[in-house]
Parts: structure tokens; C-alpha cells; sequence
């Protein structure tokens, strides 16, 4: 069997980032993360980097601002995951300069792990934060850097304990606001199995310059079957109040940030359908759940039991 390529994780110290830290370590690819000095000795974030560590990841200390530390750390892998979040998205740059520089990369996945950013319909905010995404492919592109772009549509932990409701802690038991008519399909991931498609995809040739949509059968849910099924789940029946297109966008202009930032996606999704109103051609991208049968995901029936 081919040897597992060597992974550098980039801001695996972040939400998403320590689950594909997890899942590269488990599946037996050599893995180094970049950590920054502060992060190590942040009492908190220090105990994930201790147990990566402990887990058999190399930890190699660089930042993202420093590209002598991230040429360094490039050179002793195959492969680059960024996970970096919001914040320094645009500053993605600054790795594919280093990629370029070390030129040993086989494949970098830049920070996507959302909507597909080419196929959206989203409005500001929302709109310039996938804008951003977008570019950097363009850049990785004209680089001609070896990709993979993993839009996994939502992550389950921020989006089923609330069952899209901005502002709650726990699943409405009574009334749920639906955002437009609640007919359009959203596409709802567990982080687990997020991270395990993205490493098997790491040395698979069928993702080489592809897009890697994680779009499995059972999570892909419009938002009113969402509430039909947590309605049988608790078996009671919740008021539903329908909030049209017009007053969303009037709502997300008047929303304070960041709030407007999670009402702005949350219209690309589950108004204008964007995880799901378009047809993954093989010219562009392929899907995980078929490419790889094996993973046994969480679905979203499961994952909602736990609120019951
Ligand atoms: N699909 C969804 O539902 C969903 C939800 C949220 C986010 N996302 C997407 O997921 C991706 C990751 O977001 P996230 O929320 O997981 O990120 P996050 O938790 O904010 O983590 C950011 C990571 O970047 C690292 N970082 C920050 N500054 C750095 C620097 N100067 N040098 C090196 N590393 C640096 C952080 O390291 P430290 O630990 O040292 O600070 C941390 O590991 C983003 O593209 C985001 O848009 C998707």
C-alpha cells in the first residue's frame, strides 16, 4: 500500500480544525501542526495541543504572519489543511506563498468547510466573507497549487442543538421561526464525519482538483421535514411562524454584528437553497457519501436523539 502523505494542519487548533487533526491522526498520516507560543501555553487550548501531541502529532511553532516559520513547516510535508478561521481567511495568501516557495506541495485544502463559495446566492454579509473564499481559490488556481475545496455545507454543532434558531441554547419545544416558505434542502454534518471525508480525500485521486461536496442522502433535510422530524421526536406539535424573504433581508440590514453575519448565511441556506439547487457535475466535483460508502456517518435523525 502507497504511504499516507504527510499532513501540516493550519489553525488545527480551531473548531473544525481539531476534529481533521483527529481524524488524520487516527487514519495514520503523519501529522504536523502549526501552533503558535501563545496557544501552547493557553490553558485550554494548551491541553488540545498537549493531547495532539500525545496522539502522535508533531507540533512544529510558526504563525501564519511568519513566513520563514511557515516555509519551514511546508517543507516537511505533502500536504496542506487550512482550517484558519474567519479573521485571517483572506490572509490564506500568505500560505500559498510559502506552498509556492517550499514547491514540494502535493495538495493544499484552504479554508472552505461551508457553502460552495462559486455557487452561492448569498447577500452582505454573508456575500463578502464567501467572496473572500472564492478568491483564494482563484489565487491557488493561478498558482497552479495541486487543491482540494471541501464545502461541507453546515456543521451539525452549530446548527441542530438550535434547529436554526439564532440567539437560543436548545431546540424550540413550542414555536420555531422558519425563514422563507422552509421547502428548500439544507445539507447538515456531523464534524466527525466532516473531518474523515477530508483526510480520505487527502491521497485520493478522484478529489485532485476537484471540489469535495459532503452532501449525504440522509442530512440533506428541508428546514419544515427538519421540524417535522424533531416534532415526532418530542411528539408534540410547535406553532410555526413563516417569515417571508423580504422581511429576512429587511431583518438581516437592521441586525447588529455579528448576528447579521449568521442571519445573512442562514438565508443563503435555507432560503435561496444554496448547499443543494445545483447538480454536482463530474467536471467540477464530486460528493463524499458516494465516494466513499464506508464512512458510516451520524445522520440527523441520530444526531437530534440526544436532544430529546
Ligand atoms: N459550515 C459551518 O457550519 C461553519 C461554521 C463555522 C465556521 N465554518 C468555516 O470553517 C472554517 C474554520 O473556522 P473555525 O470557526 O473552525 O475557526 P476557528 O475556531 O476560529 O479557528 C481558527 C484557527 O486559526 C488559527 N489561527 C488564527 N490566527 C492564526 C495565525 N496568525 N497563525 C496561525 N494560525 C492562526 C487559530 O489558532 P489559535 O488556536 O492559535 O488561535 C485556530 O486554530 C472557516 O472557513 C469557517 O468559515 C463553517
Amino acid at each position: 500500500m502507497a504511504e499516507k502523505s504527510k499532513i501540516l494542519f493550519i489553525g488545527g487548533t480551531g473548531y473544525i480544525g481539531k476534529f481533521i487533526v483527529e481524524a488524520g491522526i487516527k487514519a495514520g498520516h503523519p501529522s504536523f501542526v502549526l501552533v503558535r507560543e501563545s496557544t501552547v501555553a493557553d490553558p485550554i487550548k494548551g491541553q488540545l495541543v498537549e493531547k495532539f501531541k500525545n496522539s502522535g502529532a508533531t507540533l512544529v511553532y510558526g504563525d501564519l504572519y511568519n513566513h520563514e516559520s511557515l516555509v519551514k513547516a511546508i517543507k516537511q510535508v505533502d500536504v496542506v489543511i487550512s482550517t484558519v478561521g474567519a479573521l485571517q481567511l483572506a490572509d490564506q495568501t500568505k500560505i500559498i506563498a510559502a506552498i509556492k516557495e517550499a514547491g514540494n506541495v502535493k495538495r493544499f485544502f484552504p479554508s472552505e468547510f461551508g457553502n460552495d463559495v462559486d455557487r452561492q446566492n448569498a447577500v452582505e454579509p454573508a456575500k463578502s466573507s464567501f467572496a473572500i473564499k472564492a478568491q483564494i481559490r482563484r489565487a491557488i488556481e493561478a498558482e497552479g497549487i495541486p487543491y482540494t475545496y471541501v464545502p461541507c455545507n453546515c456543521f451539525a454543532g452549530y446548527f441542530l442543538p438550535t434547529l436554526c434558531q439564532p440567539g437560543v441554547s436548545a431546540p424550540p419545544r413550542d414555536k420555531i421561526t422558519i425563514i422563507g416558505d422552509g421547502n428548500v434542502k439544507a445539507v447538515f454534518n456531523n464534524e466527525v464525519d466532516i473531518a474523515a471525508y477530508t483526510i480520505k480525500a487527502v491521497d485520493d485521486r478522484r478529489t485532485l482538483n476537484k471540489i469535495l461536496f459532503i452532501r449525504p442522502p440522509q442530512n440533506t433535510y428541508t428546514f419544515n421535514e427538519l421540524v417535522a422530524l424533531w416534532e415526532k421526536k418530542i411528539g408534540k406539535t410547535l406553532e410555526k411562524v413563516y417569515v417571508p424573504e423580504e422581511q429576512v433581508l429587511k431583518d438581516i440590514q437592521e441586525a447588529p454584528f455579528p448576528l447579521n453575519i449568521v442571519m445573512s448565511i442562514n438565508h443563503s441556506i435555507l432560503v435561496k437553497g444554496d448547499q443543494t439547487n445545483f447538480t454536482i457535475d463530474p467536471s467540477f466535483g464530486v460528493e463524499a457519501s458516494e465516494l466513499y460508502p464506508d464512512v458510516k456517518y451520524i445522520t440527523v435523525e441520530e444526531y437530534l436523539q440526544q436532544f430529546v
